[in-house]
């Protein structure tokens, strides 16, 4: 296993489309080690997904894990998740406001309206179906990181005026978002 370099904004590769992945290609020991870098550089970078466009490889295959994640003390946990192939389609209209970061985005935060309820149709990392239906900060995350297959970063989505470096964000926003996020955690469960 290998920790990869991030791609940051400005890189063309952030802005292409990924291509799907096969079942052929998904299990062959190229893309499996692959997928195992893309696990170990999200963890070393503390980020809570990474896509691997962001890796420099346009496929469509992201990550996603959190558990005690330093950057995002404030999201509950999601078990480590590889989503091959995913499409995310709203459930319904509802939106939230999510204040995101990106590891291909250094030192700045916005806020983006994204869906609370959204279904993941993909695959895992060994070609077996996923099809669920994934809420609040959670769909957030999906929604980011599937955003990036797309040549998509949330800076695209955010409301400029409310951009906000780490530490301006600690010091003048966290409070406010961490208190309307921990209520819709109350009320959708993740
Ligand atoms: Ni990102």
């Amino acid at each position: 296993m290998a920790i990869r370099k991030i791609a940051q904004i400005g890189h063309p590769v952030l802005r292409q489309i990924a291509r799907d992945v096969s079942r052929e290609e998904l299990v062959t020991p190229q893309i499996q080690g692959f997928i195992d870098d893309l696990v170990e550089t999200m963890r070393d970078a503390d980020g809570a997904g990474l896509a691997a466009i962001q890796v420099y490889a346009p496929i469509r295959i992201c990550a996603i894990e959190v558990r005690n994640n330093p950057r995002y003390p404030y999201k509950p946990p999601i078990p480590l998740t590889i989503l091959v192939n995913p499409v995310l389609t709203p459930v319904d209209d509802e939106l939230f406001d999510n204040y995101e970061g990106c590891l291909s985005v250094p030192n700045l935060r916005g806020r983006v309206k994204r869906s609370v309820h959204v279904r993941c149709q993909a695959w895992d990392r060994h070609g077996k179906p996923i099809d669920e239906v994934v809420h609040g900060l959670k769909a957030g995350t999906y929604q980011h990181e599937v955003d990036h297959l797309h040549g998509k970063i949330f800076v695209d989505l955010a409301d400029p005026s409310t951009f906000a470096t780490w530490t301006e964000f600690d010091r003048h926003h966290r409070a406010a978002f961490v208190e309307q996020a921990q209520a819709l955690v109350a009320r959708v469960g993740s």
